[in-house]
């Protein structure tokens, strides 16, 4: 069976999401499995780069897997023809340049949300992209959370009628880091460092809103820091300075609202950490990361009002469990593998910097709208050129060109990219 082989940069892979979710669960994983089977029967197998600042952190996770390449020198890698991916997973503040630098290397682009940290800079990424040609895919991971993809499935089939209103509760409690350790970065509440809840999950709610139901419109949003003194990594007390809790109603295109509440300052009494409640005239669900249930028109109760009378009504059993009927693997990895079949197919990844930049420019005017007290609305966003996106050695030859095919590559590939040297 013929296998190419695709080589991709993978800047900031020591951090959370760089290691557990991008490499482990989704490049190695798909690496082990011999690679990803094409529609054509051949196999593109993966070839990953570790990339950061770190050299002992690099070489360790290269050592722990058995992985041949890693550098500290980003700028040698994106000159190296061998790699035909850049994908980022570093911090937010420093996205922007190793984006742009990717870009004008002419490598296809993968990259975490947000993908910038004002608007500007993420539209101007994306018309870079575009002018570029290169291809390019951002993060969308809730899309592919088995809950959301059941929830999919429904508005599909037609089974709420007409949407009328979408709820979402998302949130948990993130300790303070005193006297319990906090369970996520302390940068996420600095700032100055490209923290707060509304930056990191007003571009989820974004795509997730308009995927599922419409184009957001314009935004109302309360940011807060409920937690003003948190303690860092090395156990010293710093200054929350970024939103731990946002409060948004979201108008979509198409009369629906949405409402989400996003809170790192809540306790959770809900069966997930996220769930969204989706009304429509012909039924509603709620969706979770991995569960979704339903209660279709007709099976609908008749609550009665009344504050004399216990309530004794069972309402959470009065839901039916929409079943899987299909395996749901890692949605990282999921859309790691639509990205690469959209990238040697050479047609454009849905979930571009385009879509990316929509995200961060919801975030944006979610802070405007709570630093000003009133709603803001938001413009549709357009590319100036429509350029079709290519990989970079494809200007004289096909797609498959640009991404190796053994036994040639394969030998080129054998060779640090001068990693180790
Ligand atoms: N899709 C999702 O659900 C999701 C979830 C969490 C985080 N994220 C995004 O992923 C990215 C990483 O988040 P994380 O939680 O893994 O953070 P993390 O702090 O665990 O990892 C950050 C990584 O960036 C590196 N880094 C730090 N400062 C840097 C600098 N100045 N230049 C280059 N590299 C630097 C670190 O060494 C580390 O490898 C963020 O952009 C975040 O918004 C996405």
């Amino acid at each position: 069976m013929t296998t190419r082989t695709i080589g991709i940069i993978m800047n900031g892979v020591t951090g959370r999401m760089g290691y557990r979710q991008h490499l482990v669960r989704s490049i190695l994983a798909i690496r082990d499995d011999g690679g990803l089977l094409l529609p054509d029967g051949t196999r593109l197998q993966v070839e990953p780069i570790l990339v950061g600042r770190n050299a002992a952190k690099l070489e360790e996770i290269a050592t722990r897997h058995g992985l041949e390449h890693w550098t500290t020198d980003l700028d040698a890698a994106l000159a190296d023809p061998r790699w035909d991916v850049f994908a980022d997973f570093a911090v937010t503040s420093a996205r922007a340049d190793a984006l742009r630098k990717a870009i004008a290397a002419g490598k296809a682009i993968y990259t975490e949300k947000p993908t910038a940290e004002t608007s500007a800079e993420a539209f101007e990424l994306a018309g870079l992209a575009a002018a570029a040609g290169v291809p390019n895919g951002v993060v969308h991971d809730k899309l592919y959370l088995p809950g959301l993809r059941k929830l999919r499935r429904l508005i599909d089939s037609g089974f709420f009628g007409k949407v009328l209103s979408v709820r979402g509760e998302f949130g948990y409690w993130v300790f303070e880091g005193d006297w319990q350790t906090a369970q996520r970065p302390s940068w996420n509440y600095r700032k100055q460092d490209g923290g707060g809840i509304v930056v990191d999950m007003f571009p989820h709610w974004n795509y997730v809103l308009e995927q599922l139901f419409g184009r957001v419109e314009s935004v109302y949003a309360r940011a807060v820091t409920h937690i003003e003194e948190r303690t860092d990594e090395q156990g010293s007390a710093y200054e929350a300075t970024a939103d731990d809790a946002a409060y948004g109603v979201f108008d979509l295109a198409g009369g629906i609202t949405a409402q989400i509440n996003s809170s790192w300052a809540v306790r959770v009494d809900r069966d997930e950490l996220v769930e969204f409640q989706v009304d429509g005239t012909d039924g509603s669900a709620v969706a979770g990361l991995f569960g979704c249930r339903i209660q279709p028109r007709t099976a609908t109760p008749k609550p009665v009002w009344n504050p004399d009378l216990k309530d004794e009504r069972d309402y959470r059993g009065q839901w039916l469990e929409v079943p899987d009927n299909e395996e749901f693997g890692n949605g990282f990895r999921a859309q790691w593998e639509d990205f690469l079949r959209d990238l040697v197919a050479g047609r454009p990844h849905p979930y571009d910097l385009l879509s990316g930049a929509r995200g961060v420019a919801l975030a944006e005017a979610g802070l405007r709208s709570s630093a000003e007290g009133r709603r803001i609305d938001l413009p549709e966003l357009a590319l100036p050129t429509g350029a079709e996106p290519r990989l970079q050695a494809d200007s004289a030859d096909s797609a498959d060109s640009a991404v190796g095919t053994e036994p040639t590559d394969k030998a080129a590939r054998t060779e640090t990219v001068g990693a180790r040297a």
